[in-house]
């Protein structure tokens, strides 16, 4: 997959495990910023990762800032974007099976690396499991367009 990658100041370091992480399963990855620790503004690394994967320029995208609640409020203001915030495994699966989720918000000062880890694992290898979940899927698609 094409995954664009973005996070804010408080983010920095969780993003270099998430990316390689990423790398190693073999996805084509593109850090869309922050790239140093000056405080910033996590709306503008969301916009710029939601846009793309909403665009079709991206599969995936994956965001992350102190909690990852900053960064899911604002990526999920883009049409067609289902970003959610998984901080352990068991959401990281329901998010994909069950939400067809397409952006990852992970927060940095909530989990460890190796808990990141997993979480991308299962994030980036956990099909949406589509029945009944995806009519719940299309009824969020069609509340976008009201
Ligand atoms: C920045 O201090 C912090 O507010 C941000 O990283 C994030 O946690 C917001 O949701």
């Amino acid at each position: 997959m094409k995954v664009a990658v973005g996070s804010d100041h408080g983010g920095l370091d969780l993003k270099e495990t998430v990316i390689s992480v990423l790398r190693s399963l073999g996805h084509e990855v593109d850090d869309l910023g922050t790239y140093d620790r000056n405080s910033c503004d996590y709306p503008d690394y969301a916009q710029k990762v939601a846009e793309g994967v909403a665009a079709g320029r991206y599969d995936r995208g994956v965001l992350i800032c102190g909690t990852g609640l900053g960064m899911s409020i604002a990526a999920n203001k883009v049409p067609g974007i289902r970003a959610a915030v998984c901080n352990e495994i068991y959401m990281a699966r329901m998010a994909r099976a069950h939400n067809d989720a397409n952006v990852l918000c992970l927060g940095a000062r909530v989990v460890g690396p190796g808990v990141a880890e997993e979480i991308v694992r299962t994030f980036f290898t956990v099909e949406h499991e589509g029945g009944r979940h995806a009519r719940r899927v299309e009824k969020i698609r069609l509340l976008e367009r009201r």
